[in-house]
């Protein structure tokens, strides 16, 4: 625990009441949507501007204190939770877009500002920010390059990386560093950038960031095509990649469906039941592109890839049908799910689902797996339903016994066992399936030149020694 001496001066360093210690700043700032590990910090600091935030890691550096990047808390892998009595950085005071530049379709936000006001920033200007996903509501710009978020538009846009033009990050030293100052072109050497976008805050804190937009797409079209197997997705991928400048292409299983449905505030797509479901979104810019998309629909139907389907016709069905897909994540929380966010390339996807799925079924026969994911993008989000009956803590205990066979699959695959979600504390013991020591070895010298004292957001992505 912290002095409190240390403390005062803390609270010296920012603005007056902006060092929160009571019960209910504790309990919520030093936690995610993770429910894995109770959250217990110390204390809670809310930096109004970059050189407070450089006086606080100054402060922790003197007096080797542990500081925690926080955002809008939406993680699942506990990378922003604080379970060890360390010092809380929230960003909520931070959240002023400070600059747009209509020429270089850039927009200069603050970490705290939160992904749907860029969003609604972006078409406010006519342009659009397209990383995008469920949480995009509560999330922020500093926990999405934090995160190196994906969500489910990276099929077309790519993930947060592909829009960072530019970082100010306080290193693990309290420097300041400007990385790449919204550069197209840039070639002087090592990006520094892209170390701190995926890091997790253990080498330093974002303190703004210079986005890219892009222009704002045109009919948004979505289809949600039911298909009798897991197999048959894929070719109708193929087939609609093939036609269309696809910007999404999700997919959900029945199980998933029936969750959905149960909250009796989404409509069903159609009637005919299918094991499987893909949600694909295109532009629809003219009549023929809605003309093929109805053609390679057909086709996938003469095949016997697709049962049924049906394509929005309006704004309101078009968000209807995406509630099926976006709603999925929330909707099963209340199971407190057991989450794994795997990758692999595109073209392995169904060899690798039938060998995780042949594991999962002979070691959790009584569990509810719910599947869904970014399927164009080789993301797979196995959830595992905890029973009623059973406690959280056994529930985790049993599930990660499986984790092992899961994770041998994802490395004898080349995949990753953690595709957007990051590493946090609830993936770093699994690290090694996904990345060779050579290559942890690299990162952790990365990090001691950046935080030679350790004290950014210590124990995630790697295990404490
Ligand atoms: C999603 O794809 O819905 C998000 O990654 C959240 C989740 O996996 O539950
Ligand atoms: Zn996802």
């Amino acid at each position: 625990m912290i002095q409190r001496a240390s403390l005062d001066e803390l609270m010296t360093l920012v603005d007056p009441g902006k060092v929160l210690t009571d019960a209910a700043s504790l309990e919520a700032y030093g936690k995610d949507w993770t429910k894995h590990y109770p959250p217990a910090p110390s204390a809670i600091v809310l930096p109004r501007t970059v050189e407070q935030v450089q006086a606080i890691v100054r402060w922790a550096n003197a007096h080797k204190v542990a500081l925690v990047p926080s955002g809008g808390r939406t993680g699942l892998s506990a990378g922003a939770v604080a379970a060890k009595g360390e010092v809380v950085v929230a960003f909520d005071y931070m959240n002023q877009i400070l600059g747009f530049d209509a020429f270089d379709r850039t927009v200069v936000c603050q970490p705290g500002v939160i992904t749907r006001q860029l969003q609604a920033y972006a078409e406010e200007q006519g342009l659009y920010y397209p990383v995008d996903f469920a949480s995009s509501g509560s999330s922020q710009v500093g926990g999405n390059i934090g995160t190196n978020a994906g969500g489910i538009k990276v099929i077309r846009y790519g993930m947060t990386r592909n829009w960072v033009a530019g970082l100010k990050v306080v290193t693990g030293t309290g420097e300041l560093l400007e990385l790449n100052k919204g550069l197209v072109k840039n070639a002087t050497g090592y990006d520094l950038r892209h170390l701190f976008i995926g890091a997790e805050g253990t080498l330093g804190f974002v303190v703004e960031a210079t986005m890219r937009l892009d222009r704002a797409p045109r009919n948004l079209t979505a289809m949600v095509l039911g298909t009798p197997d897991f197999d048959s997705i894929m070719p109708v991928l193929h087939a609609f990649h093939g036609k269309l400048d696809l910007t999404a292409f999700e997919f959900f299983s029945d199980k998933g469906l029936a969750r959905i449905l149960a909250r009796g505030d989404v409509p069903a797509p159609f009637h005919t039941p299918c094991s499987f479901y893909a949600l694909l979104e295109f532009e629809a810019s003219t009549e023929q592109v809605a003309d093929e998309a109805l053609a390679t629909f057909e086709h996938c139907v003469a095949q016997g890839w697709v049962l049924d389907g049906v394509m929005s016709q309006s704004e309101t069905q078009l968000k209807n049908l995406w509630k099926l897909r976006e709603y999925l994540s929330e909707t099963i929380s209340h199971w407190t799910p057991y989450k794994n966010d795997i990758s692999v390339t595109v073209s392995k996807v169904p060899a690798f689902l039938r060998d995780i799925d042949a594991v999962v079924q002979a070691h959790y026969p009584d569990y509810e797996v719910v599947w869904y994911g970014h399927i164009g993008d080789g993301n797979l989000h196995l959830n595992i339903l905890k029973p009623e009956h059973m406690s959280k803590d056994a529930f985790f205990a049993s599930c990660a016994r499986v984790n092992k066979w899961v994770f041998e699959i994802v490395e004898r695959y080349n995949g990753s066992i953690s595709a957007e979600h990051g590493v946090g504390m609830t993936k770093r013991d699994y690290l090694g399936y996904s990345r060779s020591p050579e290559e942890i070895a690299c990162m952790k010298a990365i990090k001691a030149v950046f935080d030679p004292n350790g004290i950014m957001n210590p124990g995630k992505i790697f295990a404490p020694e």
